[in-house]
Order: C-alpha cells, then sequence, then structure tokens
C-alpha cells in the first residue's frame, strides 16, 4: 500500500486562478488511493464548479456549512476526526489569514479548526502578496502551529507579473503529502499508552497528585495511530481531547489505572507508560469531607509499580517507560530501567522550566535494556513521540525475540 492508498483526506479549494489545478491533484491524489473530500470555499466555485470534483472524487462536496437542508453542518465533526490530513491548495493570502487567527467562517475554515490531523497549505496569490509583511507574518504563525505551508513557485502568474506566487505542481504537493502523513509503520500493532497524573482521595473533594499535563502520553498516542496502530489510552484526569480514534478508558486512582493497564496489556504488543502515577495513596481516605484548620497527620500507603508489574508479566509486548528526574539523569535512568525491567526508558530532566511539564517541547534521553543511551535534541512533544517510536522499532528489529534472551 502506498503512504496514499486507503488514506481518508480533505481537499480545501479556495479562490485562486490556480483552483482549476486542484482537479488534476484530486486526480492524483485518488489514483493512488486516497478517499477524498473535497471542501470549496465560496470563491472557488467561482473559478470550478462543485460537480467536476464530485465526479472525480466520487463524493459529495463540502460548501456550505450554514445551509440548513445540508447535512455538511453535522459532516464536519466526523470528517474532522477522521481525515488523516487536510490539504489546502489552493490556499489564498486570504485563507492564510483565516486559519493563522483561527477564523471560522466557513466549512473548510470550521474544518481546519475540528481537525487534528496534520495539515499541508499549498498557497498560491498574485501581485508579489507571498512578500506582504501580513502573509510572511500569517504564513511564520501557521508554521509554528505545525502546519506545513508549501513554498510557492516562481514564474507567470496571471496579471502578467513574474514572482513567487505560483501554485506548487501537483507532483512537489503529493511528495510533501507523503511526508506530512508519513509512514504507516505500526500497521498490525497494538499499542497501550498511558498517560496524565492519577488522583488519590484524601476526602470527597481533596486529592493528591503528580504534576503531569498528559501531553507527551496524548502525543505518543497520536502518533502511533498515524503510523496505523490500534490504540488504547489509559488516562487520569488532564484537559486533553483524546486521539478520536484510539480506545480511551478514563481512570482516576493508580489502582483504577493498574486494573486498566493490567486488563489490555495481555493484546498490547507495545507499551508505553507516560502516566505520571502518584507514588502514594491515602491509607484510608475519609468519607466526608474533613473540616477545621488543626494540623492533620495522613497515613499514606505506597501505590503498586504498574509499570513493573507489566514488565514483569512478559507478555512479549515491548515495554517503554518513563523517567522524571532532576539530577543525574542517565544514572537514575539505567537504573530506573533495571529495577523495573523494561526494555526502553524515556528520560526527562524535570528540573528545567523550558521543556517536560506543560510545556510544548521536550528534550530526552533513551536509554535501552541493551546498552544504548541516546539524547535527542530539544523538539515538539509532537516530534519527541515519533522519534520514540521510530527507536521501538528500531531496537525491536535489532534485537528480534528480545524476551527469550533477558
Ligand atoms: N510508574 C508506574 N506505577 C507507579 C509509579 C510509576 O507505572 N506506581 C511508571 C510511570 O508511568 C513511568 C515510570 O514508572 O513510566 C517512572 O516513574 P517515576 O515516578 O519516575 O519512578 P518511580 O518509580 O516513582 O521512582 P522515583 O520516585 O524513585 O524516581
Amino acid at each position: 500500500m502506498t503512504a496514499l492508498g486507503g488514506r481518508e483526506l480533505v481537499l480545501g479549494v479556495t479562490g485562486s486562478i490556480a483552483a482549476y489545478k486542484a482537479v488534476y491533484l484530486l486526480r492524483e491524489l485518488t489514483r493512488q488511493g486516497a478517499r477524498v473530500s473535497v471542501c470549496l470555499s465560496a470563491h472557488a466555485r467561482e473559478f470550478v464548479g462543485a460537480l467536476t470534483f464530485r465526479t472525480l472524487s466520487g463524493h459529495p462536496v463540502l460548501e456550505d456549512l450554514f445551509d440548513p437542508r445540508s447535512e455538511d453542518a453535522v459532516e464536519h465533526v466526523a470528517l474532522a476526526e477522521r481525515a488523516a490530513a487536510i490539504v489546502v491548495a489552493p490556499a489564498t493570502a486570504n485563507l492564510l489569514a483565516k486559519a493563522a487567527q483561527g477564523l471560522a467562517d466557513d466549512f473548510l475554515t470550521t474544518l481546519l479548526l475540528a481537525g487534528r490531523c496534520p495539515v499541508l497549505m499549498a498557497p498560491a496569490m498574485d501581485g508579489g502578496m507571498w512578500e506582504h509583511p501580513a502573509v510572511v507574518a500569517n504564513v511564520a504563525t501557521l508554521r509554528r502551529r505545525g502546519v506545513v505551508v508549501l513554498e510557492p513557485d516562481r514564474g507567470a502568474l496571471a496579471s502578467g507579473l513574474s514572482a513567487q506566487g505560483r501554485l506548487p505542481e501537483v507532483e512537489a504537493i503529493v511528495e510533501a503529502l507523503r511526508a506530512v502523513l508519513g509512514p504507516r509503520d505500526l500497521a498490525g500493532e497494538r499499542v497501550l499508552v498511558t498517560a496524565g497524573p492519577t488522583r488519590e482521595p484524601i476526602d470527597p473533594v481533596r486529592y493528591i497528585s503528580n504534576r503531569s499535563s498528559g501531553r507527551m502520553g496524548y502525543a505518543l498516542a497520536a502518533a502511533a495511530g498515524r503510523r496505523g496502530a490500534a490504540v488504547t489510552l489509559v488516562s487520569g484526569p488532564t484537559a486533553l481531547t483524546p486521539p478520536p480514534a484510539a480506545t480511551f478508558v478514563p481512570v482516576e486512582t493508580a489502582e483504577e489505572m493498574r486494573e486498566a493497564v493490567l486488563q489490555h496489556a495481555e493484546a498490547a504488543t507495545i507499551v508505553v507508560k507516560a502516566a505520571a502515577v502518584a507514588d502514594y495513596r491515602a491509607q484510608r481516605p475519609a468519607a466526608a469531607k474533613i473540616k477545621g484548620k488543626r494540623d492533620l497527620t495522613l497515613d499514606l500507603t505506597p501505590n503498586p509499580d504498574i509499570l513493573a508489574e507489566v514488565a514483569a508479566r512478559r507478555t512479549g509486548a515491548f515495554v517503554v517507560g518513563f523517567a522524571a528526574e532532576t539530577h543525574e539523569v542517565a544514572a537514575h535512568a539505567r537504573a530506573k530501567l533495571e529495577a523495573k525491567g523494561v526494555d526502553l526508558l524515556v528520560a526527562n530532566d524535570v528540573s528545567r522550566r523550558d521543556i517536560g511539564f506543560d510545556a510544548d517541547d521536550n528534550e530526552v534521553l533513551l536509554v535501552d535494556r541493551w546498552g544504548g543511551a541516546r539524547g535527542l535534541p530539544r523538539m515538539p512533544k509532537v516530534a519527541v513521540a515519533d522519534a520514540i517510536l521510530d527507536a521501538v522499532i528500531a531496537l525491536r528489529a535489532a534485537h528480534a525475540a528480545p524476551k527469550a534472551v533477558r
């Protein structure tokens, strides 16, 4: 299967003279086996009719979010969840501005906000607009957010001017899309990810917890799903939306997490324990709210070490653990890897403010049980997630039948 075969895509077309080239792009995407839903802006319809796109895609064209007779209005949410990628070609300066600002005043811009998938934009614009500081700033904003914005080609424009502003060639857009979609190298795998903190009740309104936004774990679940795995995400309370394709198992306490993990670990081929499990819980949580302002002693009891338990079961799954350390990261990571019996340990230095907790970026050290240790450069958590999965695949391939030699 090619990178595009069987993938569900959205092709957004906006109002540029280059809109007719989107027809060729659509033909190429469907030829390569993608299922494409086309979404036209009102201005795009002035250039190319919806019938052309409907005929070539074999699907209704999404046009009017606000037409009460249209079923499209609810479709945008479902489509946003299903799509493997959204490609906007041509993307006008107007569309880039709206997307950068987060406006949602038609079907395509709403989809861009509702989607959680990668987004590729192929701009086209005349009259030197590409160099205008407003466009430059919008493109920078989008790129910072992870949107892939291609450079338009240089050459003759519709107005007769020669400048940078031509829609990139169809082959270049398809090639960029392949890179955006990435490999399906986890197809057939069942990946179990834990994420977020756990909450251990002290009384009905108070709890003990750990600092954790859950972002690293959710990024891992999303990356594994994008790469073709069936994903189960067991998560403590976070403010995040789980990847729509994942089986989501919400939990509160470490004991609930343990139960969910052990239930799903049997079937998993890869287990990634990114959760920040509270090490202790109250021995006897109060049934009613604790009143008064006086000294209080809580009796704590250690929680089960879920990671060590999963690793000890030797189910055949590749087991990845995390370590949050404040000093001597490499030495502590190696010790934790051995103590817990995991295959790969991802360690980060939580004493740094620019990475780790709540940050967009992370900078981690990968320590494996075959003696390898490799520091990754600082990068967005989404990229760290892919790098961890790359390491799992590489280590498993290099050490076939790992459990037999343990
Ligand atoms: N973990 C777990 N169950 C626990 C505690 C931790 O499964 N009860 C897992 C975490 O999900 C993480 C790894 O163990 O993958 C490391 O957690 P960490 O808190 O760094 O290690 P601890 O075992 O608590 O060691 P220490 O407090 O000494 O650093």
